[in-house]
C-alpha cells in the first residue's frame, strides 16, 4: 500500500515521466542534480529499480552514468565522459526541451552526455541497464549499449573492433591501462593500452581461427557469454547459462586488465561472485606492475617487484613503476664499465624492445658487452641471442620455463651516492667473483640455519632438563629414539611377516615395549653414500611431526649399513585397498569427502607447520593408511628427500601409468610443495570416482582420469563419473572444480593447500578451473 502510495506520489510530481509498455519514459525537460534536492531527482531508475541513470558520488565529487541501483553494491556498469573532469555539487543534468542530454555547471558551460545525430524526444533507463534515447518515431537514436566502458550487460553485444576498457582503479572510472577488442579475425583478446594488436601483448585470446571477419561476442540473461559467427553459429560457449532465477550478471575489464565474469543473487545478500575469470595467470596483463617492475605470482595473486638495482618510485602505487635506486652516470665510451656490474635475473621477461642483437657463446660475454656499452641498460640473452635494451624496462613479469636469462646493469654502489672507484678489471674476473661470493653468503646461511637449529635445539633441551647428558650432536636427544639392527630383528622375529613393499622398502610388522605395542618397520633401500649424514638430521624432522593424519614415526635404527624406520601400526591396511573396491563395498560419498580432508589438513601441516618444510613427494592412496578407527593418515613422509637420487628411478616407475606425478618432474624443474598439491588433485579425483586414475580396461575416452574429468566437467556431465552413485551435485562439482584446479600444469596456478583445505571445507567459492591446456596458446 505504501508503495502505492509512493508511486502515485512520484508520477504526480513528475509529470516528465511516465509509464508506457512497461518502462519509464523520460521527457524532455526533465532534470537531475547530484543530491537530488530541491523537487529533482539524482536518478532515473528502471522501472524495476534494478538499474539507473543519474549522478553517483565518486570520492568528493559526482560522476554520471548507469549503476545498479537494486542492491547493496551500487555497481557502476556505464561511465558518461569517463575521462572528463570530475563534476562539482553544483552541476545539472539537463534532458532540455529540444531534446538535448547536457551537463550544465553553474558557470553556464555545458557537456554532451550522449550524442545522439538528432533531438531525442524521450529517453529510457531500461531494466536491461541500458539507457536509449528515443526520436518521435520512438526508434532507438542513441544506447549506452553502443558504448561500453568497462562492463558487458546480458542483452548487449561486441561486434567487430568494439572496445571496452579497463577502469583505472575500483573507484575510479576513468580509463584505465587495459582494453578488450573483438578483432577481426574473430579472436576476442585483450591487450595493454598503447601497444600495436600483435601477438606479442595479446593476452587472454579467446576464439577458433578461420571463423571469419564477422565474430561477435554475446551475453544472455541466464549468463550465457559466447561467440557467435558471421552466421549466428555458435562458435565459442565462454559460459553456461544458469537456470537459477533472480541472479545478475556482468562481464567487466577489471582494473588488473582480468576479464571477469560476475553473478550476483539478488535474493541473498552476497557479493558478487567471480565465476569465471580469464587469464588465469594474473601477471599476464603487461604493465600491471609498471616501468622496471616485474610481476609474481604468489598464490593466484599478482605481486610487484622492482628488477635489481630499482626502487618503487611510489610504495603504494605499482602503476608508477620502479626508478633506479643509483645514479647513472654521464657515459664516457668505455669508462662506465668500472661502474656498474650485471645482476643476472632468470625466468624474468619484459617486453623485448630490443635495439641491438649479437650472438654470444655465454650470457658472460653478453653481460660483458652490456658492460662496454653506454646506451645498454638491460638484456635478454636467449639461444645465444643478446638483445641490448634501454630503459624503461616494461611488461616485465616471472615466467617459470623459459630459457631466457635478463641482465640487467646494475650500479655497483646501489645505496651510496658516491660510488666507489674500482680499478679497471677483467669481467671474467667480476662474474667469477659474483659467482664466489653468493655462493659464500649461501654456505655462510646455511651454517647459519643449521647452527642456529642447533643451538635452537640445545638450549630447549637444556631447559628442560637439566641434568641432562649434553651431546650438541644430533644423536638422541628429541624425536623417535634410535634401536640397533639387532634389536629390530628380534621385534620383527626376523623379519618374518612381510606387509608390504613400498617405493621406499619393505615393511614388516613387529611389536616393541614388550610386545605390547603393534610397530611396521620399514626397512629402506640403500641410501646412496651421500645422503647418509642427511638420514639422522631427516629422521629428527619426520620424527617430530606430531598430527593425527600423518603416521607417526616411533623409533629408527641408523646401525651400519642398515636404516629402519619404526612406525605405529595401522591394522586397517591402505586407503587404495578400500577405495578401488568393486562398487558394491565403496565408503560412501561423505565418508570419503572425510578421508580427502584429512588427508589435506596432513599435507598442510607437512607444508605450512614444519620447519624445515617437508614435501612429501609420493601421495597417492597407497600412502594414505587407516588406523583401527578408520582414521586416515598419511605415510612415508619426508622419505622422498632422503632417497632423490631415486625420484628418477620413482618417475619411471611411474611413467607407464602417468599418474600422479608433476608435469615440473618431466620438465626437470624445482620441486616445490606445489607437487603435493598436485598428486592430491589426482588423488581427489580417484576418491570421487573411486577408480585408478589410469585403467585402460576402460574405454579409451575414460582410460585417463584427469582427462576424461575434464570432459565431463566441460559437457557439464559430472554425473558420467560417478556411475550410479547418486551424490549431491553442487558439492560434486566443487570437488571436481577443486581437483582440475590442482592438477594444472603450471605450479604456481595450483592452489596452496590452506587454500585446497578451505575449498574442501566449503568456506571458499571455487571458481571455474580453466582447461588444462589453455596457457599453451596466448592468442
Ligand atoms: C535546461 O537547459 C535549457 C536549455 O539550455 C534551459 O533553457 C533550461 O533553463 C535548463 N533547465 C534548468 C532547470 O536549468
Ligand atoms: C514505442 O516502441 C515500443 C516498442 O519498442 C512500442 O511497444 C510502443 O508502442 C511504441 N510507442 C509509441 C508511442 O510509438
Ligand atoms: C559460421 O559457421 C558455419 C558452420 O561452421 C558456417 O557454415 C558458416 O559459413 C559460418 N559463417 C561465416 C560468416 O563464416
Ligand atoms: C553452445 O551452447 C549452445 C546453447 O547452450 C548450444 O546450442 C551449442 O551447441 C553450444 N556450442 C558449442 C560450440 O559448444
Ligand atoms: C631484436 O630481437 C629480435 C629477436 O631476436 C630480432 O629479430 C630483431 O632483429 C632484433 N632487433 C634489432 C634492432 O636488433
Amino acid at each position: 500500500m505504501a508503495t502505492i502510495l509512493l508511486l502515485l506520489l512520484f508520477s504526480a510530481i513528475f509529470i516528465t515521466e511516465a509509464q508506457q509498455d512497461g518502462q519509464l519514459v523520460i521527457r524532455p525537460g526533465s532534470l537531475l542534480t547530484p543530491t537530488g534536492t530541491g523537487g529533482t531527482k539524482s536518478s532515473w531508475l528502471s522501472h524495476s529499480g534494478l538499474y539507473a541513470f543519474g549522478f553517483y558520488k565518486h570520492g568528493n565529487s559526482y560522476a554520471v552514468g548507469i549503476f545498479i541501483a537494486g542492491i547493496p553494491q551500487k555497481t557502476m556498469v556505464w561511465t558518461a565522459n569517463r575521462d572528463g573532469p570530475p563534476l562539482p555539487i553544483d552541476v545539472k543534468l539537463n534532458f532540455t526541451s529540444d531534446g538535448r542530454l547536457i551537463l550544465q555547471s553553474a558557470q553556464g558551460s555545458e557537456t554532451t552526455i550522449a550524442s545522439s545525430p538528432e533531438a531525442a524526444a524521450a529517453a529510457s533507463m531500461l531494466d536491461s541497464g541500458n539507457f536509449v534515447l528515443y526520436d518521435p518515431d520512438n526508434s532507438t537514436i542513441w544506447q549506452s549499449f553502443d558504448h561500453p566502458t568497462d562492463t558487458f550487460l546480458p542483452g548487449q553485444k561486441l561486434t567487430t573492433d568494439q572496445v571496452l576498457f579497463s577502469s583505472r582503479s575500483d573507484t575510479d572510472h576513468s580509463k584505465g591501462i587495459f582494453r578488450l577488442i573483438m578483432q577481426q579475425d574473430g579472436y576476442l583478446a585483450m591487450y595493454p593500452v598503447g601497444t600495436e594488436l600483435t601477438l606479442q601483448y595479446g593476452y587472454g585470446g579467446l576464439g577458433v581461427p578461420g571463423e571469419g571477419t564477422d565474430v561477435s561476442l554475446n551475453f544472455d540473461t541466464d549468463g550465457h557469454l559466447y561467440l557467435l559467427n558471421g552466421t549466428g553459429i555458435y562458435i565459442v560457449n565462454i559460459t553456461r547459462g544458469s537456470p537459477t532465477k533472480g541472479i545478475i550478471y556482468r562481464l567487466t575489464i577489471d582494473p588488473d586488465g582480468i576479464l571477469r565474469h560476475y553473478s550476483h543473487n539478488l535474493d541473498q545478500n552476497g557479493d558478487w561472485k567471480v565465476t569465471w575469470s580469464n587469464p588465469t595467470d594474473v601477471c599476464l596483463p603487461g604493465g600491471l606492475c609498471g616501468f622496471n617492475g616485474f610481476c609474481v605470482l604468489n598464490d593466484q595473486d599478482a605481486d610487484c617487484k622492482c628488477l635489481p638495482g630499482f626502487i618503487p618510485v611510489k610504495e603504494d602505487n605499482w602503476a608508477l613503476g620502479c626508478e633506479r635506486n643509483f645514479d647513472s652516470k654521464s657515459c664516457k665510451s668505455n669508462e662506465v664499465v668500472s661502474g656498474y656490474t650485471m645482476e643476472v635475473e632468470p625466468n624474468i621477461v619484459w617486453e623485448n624492445a630490443n635495439y641491438s642483437t649479437q650472438i654470444y657463446p655465454t650470457q658472460e660475454e653478453c653481460g660483458e658487452a652490456c658492460l662496454r656499452d653506454c646506451n645498454c641498460e638491460a638484456a635478454l640473452y636467449k639461444h645465444r641471442e643478446c638483445m641490448k635494451q634501454r630503459l624503461p624496462l616494461r611488461f616485465g613479469r616471472r615466467q617459470q620455463r623459459d630459457s631466457t636469462v635478463a641482465l640487467i646493469k646494475v650500479g655497483k654502489s646501489s645505496h651510496s651516492t658516491d660510488p666507489i672507484v674500482p680499478k679497471e678489471s677483467n669481467k671474467e674476473i667480476r662474474v667469477d667473483i659474483l659467482i664466489i661470493g653468493v655462493s659464500l653468503i649461501a654456505f655462510a646461511c646455511i651454517v647459519l640455519a643449521v647452527s642456529g637449529f642447533v643451538v635452537y635445539k640445545y638450549r630447549v633441551r637444556a631447559n628442560k632438563n637439566i641434568s641432562n647428558n649434553e651431546q650438541v650432536g644430533l644423536g638422541e636427544d628429541v624425536g623417535p629414539k634410535s634401536y640397533t639392527y639387532a634389536e629390530l630383528e628380534k621385534v620383527t622375529d626376523g623379519f618374518k611377516e612381510e606387509l608390504g613393499r613400498g617405493a621406499f622398502g619393505i615393511v614388516y610388522r613387529g611389536a616393541i615395549w614388550n610386545g605390547e605395542k603393534m610397530v611396521a618397520i620399514k626397512r629402506l633401500d640403500k641410501l646412496l653414500a651421500e645422503r647418509e649424514r642427511e638420514f639422522q638430521t631427516e629422521v629428527k624432522v619426520i620424527g617430530r611431526t606430531h598430527h593425527k593424519n600423518l603416521v607417526w614415526l616411533l623409533e629408527y635404527c641408523h646401525d651400519g649399513p642398515s636404516r629402519l624406520l619404526v612406525y605405529d601400526y595401522m591394522s586397517n591396511g591402505s586407503f587404495a585397498d578400500i577405495l578401488f573396491k568393486p562398487s558394491k563395498q565403496r565408503p560412501s560419498w561423505d565418508r570419503r569427502i572425510e578421508i580427502a580432508r584429512n588427508i589435506a589438513k596432513g599435507i598442510l601441516y607437512l607444508h605450512e607447520e614444519c620447519e624445515p618444510q617437508i614435501i612429501h613427494c609420493n601421495i597417492k592412496p597407497h600412502n594414505i593408511l587407516m588406523d583401527e578407527n578408520g582414521c586416515a593418515k598419511l605415510a612415508d613422509f619426508g622419505l622422498a628427500k632422503l632417497l632423490k637420487p631415486d625420484q628418477t628411478k620413482t618417475y619411471t616407475d611411474i611413467k607407464g601409468t602417468k599418474g600422479y606425478v608433476t608435469p615440473e618432474w618431466h620438465w626437470n624443474l624445482l620441486v616445490t610443495i606445489k607437487v603435493d598439491v598436485y598428486s592430491f588433485g589426482i588423488m581427489l579425483l580417484e576418491i570421487i570416482c573411486c577408480r585408478r586414475n589410469a585403467d585402460f580396461d576402460l574405454h579409451e575416452e575414460e582410460a585417463l582420469l584427469e582427462e576424461w574429468a575434464y570432459n565431463c566437467f566441460e559437457c557439464g556431465e559430472l554425473g558420467k563419473l560417478l556411475n550410479d552413485e547418486v551424490v549431491d551435485k553442487k558439492q560434486l562439482e566443487r570437488m571436481v572444480k577443486l581437483a582440475l584446479w590442482c592438477i594444472l600444469d603450471e605450479p604456481s596456478l595450483r592452489p596452496s593447500m590452506k587454500k585446497v583445505l578451505h575449498m574442501l571445507e566449503g568456506t571458499v567459492d571455487i571458481p571455474i578451473p580453466p582447461s588444462p591446456t589453455s596457457f599453451l596458446t596466448a592468442i
